[in-house]
């Protein structure tokens, strides 16, 4: 599973990826691959692999860093910066993007939205697993 986070700086894509893996089970530090560019979480059935491409610059980097074997795998990959690798990356599942909300009276962002596009079907599975959560969650 691929699930692409696309968003400006500050959107919230790490605390989403951050959210997502503590509610998979992580209980210890939950680090930033800004420097990295990916920090993999190992568990007994499956991996998860945090990807960063902010600092990621030149795609003839892709073949020897190894990171098309952790999107071959049976593994959850999360990636944040998509647009900065999107010569070498595979489709996405499931594509997410963040936003501000400018207040139009205001004039701050005060609210974030969230869009989910799934773009497989396990991608479309998984928004309807997440829909039917929402709804038994706010009925
Ligand atoms: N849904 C939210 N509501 C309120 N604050 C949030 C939300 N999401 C993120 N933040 C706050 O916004 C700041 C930036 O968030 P985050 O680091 O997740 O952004 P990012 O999209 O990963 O940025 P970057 O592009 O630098 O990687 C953090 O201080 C975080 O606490
Ligand atoms: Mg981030």
């Amino acid at each position: 599973m691929v699930i692409f986070l696309s968003g400006p700086l500050g959107a919230g894509k790490s605390t989403l990826s951050r959210a997502f893996l503590r509610e998979q089970g992580i209980t210890g530090l939950v680090k930033s691959p800004t420097y990295s560019l990916v920090e993999p979480y190992t568990f007994s059935g499956y991996s998860i692999y945090h990807f960063d491409f902010y600092r990621f610059f030149d795609e003839n980097e892709w073949e020897d860093s190894g990171f098309r074997d952790f999107f071959e795998e049976n593994a959850i990959c999360l990636v944040e910066w998509p647009e900065k690798a999107k010569g070498v990356l595979p489709k996405p599942d499931l594509d997410i993007k963040l936003e501000y909300l400018q207040n139009p009276d205001s004039g701050l962002f005060e609210s974030r939205r969230i869009t989910l596009k799934a773009m497989s079907e396990q991608g479309e599975r998984a928004v309807a697993c997440m829909e039917s959560k929402h709804n038994n969650e706010h009925t």
